[in-house]
This record gives structure tokens, C-alpha cells and sequence, in this order.
């Protein structure tokens, strides 16, 4: 890796190499998702607590403090809506002089493996990387398997994060699964989770999380269960700690609780 990316990639990575990315990207094609209808102010407050925010340049141009000091990884793919006919069916949307322009650490594009867009969103990205690579630009690969979540299990994401890796991805963002190892440990490059839909309890979310990064993973670019839950800075908080200070599950719930009740007492 050369010097510059090596350097973009420490911004969003923390010394210790872990990273915690707050994803709100999801009105590309899920329009205005509950809790994220004013992107602008549900970030302000977790800014504090997050390494990266995983956004599109609308969001980040119109809805973002550009005096804010957190890192970006620009979501560059999309083409497709929750109402149109195949999820799958991604284009790169976004250049890389636009990329430099907004002062972007990395840029983030889907694959979906095994969808009948797969050559085209493979090709997507290795285009991506051919057009990132001279300026040092960092891609993250995310494993996207559209509506269908079943997908997700460690024999198909294994398959898929290889893949993103063979075609030049410094970093891929997949599921977590039953055996996550499986998934970790054939991938050559960092692995980081992602979210899915919102769980019951932020000790759920922990619990995959630790479990995760116990297996391998390096961290995660986590949105709904961390903007969607009633208390989303003790949540990051809580996420924070777990991810760069070595706490335990039933520790981060406890300080979530803590946090939350600080709020509570403050308010
Ligand atoms: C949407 C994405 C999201 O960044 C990713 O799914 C993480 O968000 P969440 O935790 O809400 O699932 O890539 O396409």
C-alpha cells in the first residue's frame, strides 16, 4: 500500500487498526428511513464517538458541517430504489474527482455475488479500484445481497468477501453469520460487519459485534441499530467502547444504560 492510502486508511482506522463507521447512507435507494429523515442532525451528536460516516455526496453536501473533523468513505454505487425491479442493478454514481473534491479517506461500492447483476457490480469494482488507485483512494467492497437476507450465511459471504478481495478491495464489509471465521479467515484483506435490520436490544447488537470481532473482523459500518435505537449516543458510545477499549457485551450495555441515564438526569 503507498504512503497516501496507507495514511487514508489509519484516519478511518484508528491507531489500533479497529474501526467503528456510523452507515447513513441508506436513502439511495430507501429514500427518507425512519430516523434518518434529517440525516444533518441525527449525526452531529454520535460525530464524537464515530472513526468514519459511510454517506452519499448529496447527504454529505447538503446535510453536513463541512468544519467537522470526521473522516468520510463516500458511498459511490446506487441506480436503484426499494420500489424498482432489482436491487442488484448498481452503477458507480459518483467520480473519483468528486471523491478528492470532498475530501473523502475512502470510497464504498456493492456487489451482489450471485444476482443476476453480478458481472456488471464485479466489474464495478474493479473499475472503481483501477480509477482509485492512482490517488491512493481506499475502496471498501460491501457484499450486498438486496432482499435477500438469507443469503447471509458464512459459506455465501465467504464467497463473495474472496471475491471482493481477488478483485482489489482494501477492505470488505459483510454480514456477520453463525461462524463468522469461516468468512474472516479466507479473506485476505480486513473485514469489517455490517448492521442489517434493527435487533430487540442493544446487548444483541453487542453480542454479534464481539463476536465478530473475536473472529476476525476488524470492526463495523453500523446505521439502524445504532440511529434507530430511543437512546443512539449511548449506543455509539457503547459500540465505541466495545470496539477500542476492550469491553465486554454485558460492559457496553452497562455503560449504554449509564449514558442513558446521564441523559435522562441531564434533560
Ligand atoms: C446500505 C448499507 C449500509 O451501510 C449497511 O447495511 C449498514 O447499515 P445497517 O447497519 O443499517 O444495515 O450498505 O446499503
Amino acid at each position: 500500500m503507498g504512503w497516501g492510502k496507507q495514511n487514508r486508511w489509519a484516519q478511518i482506522t484508528k491507531r489500533d487498526g479497529r474501526c467503528f463507521f456510523l452507515a447513513m447512507d441508506h436513502g439511495y435507494f430507501l429514500g427518507p428511513t425512519r430516523s434518518l429523515e434529517k440525516p444533518g442532525e441525527m449525526v452531529a451528536p454520535l460525530l464524537p464517538y464515530v472513526d468514519a460516516i459511510f454517506v452519499t455526496r448529496g447527504v454529505l453536501r447538503a446535510s453536513i458541517d463541512p468544519n467537522m473533523n470526521t473522516p468520510v468513505i463516500l458511498r459511490v454505487s446506487g441506480g436503484t430504489s426499494v420500489v424498482g425491479g432489482d436491487l442488484a442493478n448498481e452503477g458507480v454514481t459518483t467520480s473519483v474527482d468528486e471523491v478528492i473534491r470532498l475530501n473523502a479517506a475512502a470510497v464504498g461500492l456493492s456487489i451482489f455475488v450471485g444476482s443476476d447483476y453480478e458481472h456488471q457490480t464485479l466489474t464495478n469494482l474493479g473499475e472503481l479500484i483501477n480509477k482509485c488507485e492512482p490517488y491512493g483512494i481506499p475502496v471498501m467492497a460491501v457484499t450486498a445481497v438486496g432482499k435477500e437476507l438469507e443469503k447471509r450465511d458464512a459459506r455465501y459471504l465467504a464467497l463473495s468477501c474472496r471475491i471482493a478481495a481477488e478483485l482489489g478491495a482494501t477492505a470488505v464489509k459483510t454480514y456477520w453469520c453463525e461462524d463468522f471465521h469461516k468468512v474472516t479467515e479466507t479473506c485476505p484483506v480486513p473485514v469489517v460487519i455490517a448492521g442489517g435490520p434493527k435487533c430487540d436490544t442493544i446487548l444483541e447488537v453487542y453480542e454479534f459485534v464481539h463476536d465478530g470481532i473475536e473472529r476476525g473482523a476488524i470492526g463495523v459500518n453500523l446505521g439502524r441499530n445504532v440511529w434507530q435505537d430511543g437512546h443512539p449516543v449511548a449506543a455509539a458510545r457503547g459500540l465505541q467502547a466495545l470496539i477500542h477499549e476492550g469491553l465486554t457485551p454485558q460492559q457496553a450495555s452497562d455503560l449504554y444504560n449509564t449514558v442513558k441515564n446521564d441523559a435522562a438526569v441531564v434533560a
